[in-house]
């Protein structure tokens, strides 16, 4: 099978590195940052179309503020710091979540780095921050009944009304530090997604084991639902 045209990438595990260093959790986060710059670069290079990057769930905000805090510091940082990476590369960042449950200074930052990068045409990074798929399905939903008549919903119809509607499927979704749980990840377009989890922390993540994740795609066999080709 060839390349995936879109990955998700659920990156956990910070915590537990910084745990087993002694280290403050916070510690983790910045180092899966570095990581999620090497990740982002790598699958750039690789020739991936879109890469979702899973940074902050709707749940995430039951943690303490300070980390919630640090977190959405990084995030500006990560959209800062990438600027220079994403012009050479042309990369285009878009959100996926609730963005109006964002504090204002981040969603400035957003909205700043989107219409910055709007007209590349090289890999599009998907940053779900505030995301979850139970919210994403419950905000299509209400859009769709505010315009539409509820009882002719159909799938193709609803799917148009997701957070970016014009962006395939995920056909591979990977999960660093050994959770096998989707964790409210894409759960509308990850329907039939290809699901690669690693033992690895997120921080420790590198260019091998996302082409690790590719090697295993490769041999998988897509049936949708249907039978096995036979030749
Ligand atoms: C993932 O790492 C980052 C976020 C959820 C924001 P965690 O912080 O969940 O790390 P663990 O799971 O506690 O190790
Ligand atoms: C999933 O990780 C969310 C992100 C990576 C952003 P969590 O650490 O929040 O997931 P659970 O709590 O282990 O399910
Ligand atoms: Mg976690």
């Amino acid at each position: 099978m060839e390349l995936p045209r879109h990955i998700g990438i659920i990156m956990d595990g910070n915590g537990r590195w910084a745990q087993q260093r002694s280290l403050v959790r916070t510690q983790g986060h910045l180092e899966g940052l570095k990581a999620a710059k090497r990740i982002t670069k790598a699958a750039s290079d690789i020739g991936i179309k879109y890469l979702t990057l899973y940074a902050f769930s709707t749940e995430n905000w039951k943690r303490a503020s300070d980390e919630v805090n640090f977190i959405m510091g990084l995030v500006k940082q990560f959209l800062r710091s990438e600027m220079d990476f994403s012009v050479k590369n042309k990369i285009r960042v878009r959100h996926a979540g609730d963005f109006s449950g964002l504090p204002h200074d981040i969603q400035k930052e957003i909205s700043q780095t989107m219409e910055d990068t709007s007209g590349f045409d090289g890999m599009q990074v998907i940053l779900a921050i505030n995301y979850g798929g139970r919210d994403e399905i419950i905000r299509a939903v209400r859009r769709y009944i505010s315009g539409g008549n509820i009882s002719d919903i159909s799938e193709k119809e609803l799917s148009s009304y997701m957070d970016n509607p014009d962006i395939p499927d995920p056909d591979l979704i990977i999960r660093s530090a050994g959770e096998c749980r989707t964790s409210n990840f894409l759960l509308w377009e990850g329907a039939y997604s290809e699901i690669f989890v690693s033992k690895k922390l997120w921080p420790d993540w590198d260019r091998e084991d996302l082409e690790d994740a590719l090697e295993n795609y490769k041999k998988r066999e897509r049936r949708f639902g249907g039978i096995a080709n036979v030749a």
